[in-house]
């Protein structure tokens, strides 16, 4: 059946970007960005589970801010945060629940509990980069309706009952420019037409759509319009030196040198006006190859 859909090769393609939510790994949130964390994490919770999502004109958020400063990991935690939303929605009576269990099993509906049915996409400049003129606009396409590939049982996963999919654009810079922006070529102007169509038809209360940019400047403002924009700030000291202890403590190194590093690492950081996650994680590790930690 997908053999014969324009979409198939596109979505075949998008499988190996996508996993589900329950198998990202879960870090800690640092405290600076709680505040983010808390805000998008109900947003989506309420597209997903109250349908609040599927006649909004805004179809999701857009994190920027300079390189290094956890937007990405973020946007994957937020994913990882609708692993336990209840299904209820999606039945109007006690009765439609217990007709669904009985159609579908119990186990179906334990595993629908576990979250299989969240997906996560990532997709970045080279996940949509292809050789031949045309295809680039394709797989954003199918993009919008990975949704509905899953749903029809052509993924590896098997048919799934209800499935959620959130989207991430990473570094979307990378991938459409500001129609405004110099350096915008024609791919670009293309590339960006058939995103604003999918994102104005997009079901978001099914399709969730996060992007992340370090070049703001860059970012078209018909993108703005569609996405609710969060900036991002370099952490404070104090967050970078918790998540540092915490590299050096899963990297098994001993406490004695832990303490070491540490300071070697906040004397390090003073030399940068605003460090940033990316600065501390790079030199922790230097340290740990100076100081021969392994
Ligand atoms: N809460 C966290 N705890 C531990 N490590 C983190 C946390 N948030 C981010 N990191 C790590 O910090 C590094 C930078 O984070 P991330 O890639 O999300 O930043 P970014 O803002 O998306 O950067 P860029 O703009 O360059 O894409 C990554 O190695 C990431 O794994
Ligand atoms: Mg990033």
């Amino acid at each position: 059946m997908f053999e014969d859909n324009f979409n198939a090769n596109a979505w075949k393609r998008l499988i190996n970007f996508c996993m589900p939510v329950s198998e990202i790994t879960p870090v800690e949130i640092i405290p600076d960005n709680k505040r983010t964390y808390d805000k998008c994490l109900n947003v989506l919770k309420a597209f997903f589970t109250k349908g609040v999502g599927r006649r909004s004109p805004l179809k999701g958020f857009l994190f920027e801010g300079v390189p290094g400063t956890g937007k990405t990991e973020l946007v994957r935690q937020i994913a990882r945060g609708v692993i336990d939303i209840k299904p209820s929605s999606r039945f109007k009576t006690t009765d439609d629940k217990e007709a669904y269990q009985i159609a579908m099993g119990k186990r179906k509906m334990d595993s629908y509990n576990k979250g299989p049915e969240r997906f996560f996409l990532f997709i970045d400049g080279a996940t949509i980069a292809t050789p031949k003129w045309g295809d680039a606009e394709s797989i954003l396409q199918a993009v919008f309706s990975f949704h509905n590939f899953l749903e029809e049982g052509g993924s590896k996963y098997g048919k799934i009952a209800d499935p959620r999919v959130i989207v991430l654009f990473d570094d979307i810079e990378s991938l459409m420019l500001a129609r405004t922006s110099e350096i915008a070529k024609e791919w670009h102007y293309s590339i960006n037409a058939v995103l604003f169509h999918e994102l104005d038809r997009v079901d978001a209360s099914k399709t969730f759509v996060f992007a992340t940019t370090n070049k703001p400047e860059l970012v078209d403002d018909a993108l703005r319009d569609r996405l609710y924009s969060i900036k991002f700030k370099p952490p404070k000291r104090e967050s970078l030196l918790e998540i540092a202890k915490r590299l050096l403590w899963d990297a098994g190194v001993s406490e004695r040198m832990q303490v070491e590093i540490l300071k070697a690492v906040e004397e390090k950081l003073k030399e940068k006006k605003l460090p940033t996650i990316r600065d501390m994680e790079r030199e922790v590790i230097v340290q740990c190859v100076e100081r021969k930690a392994w």
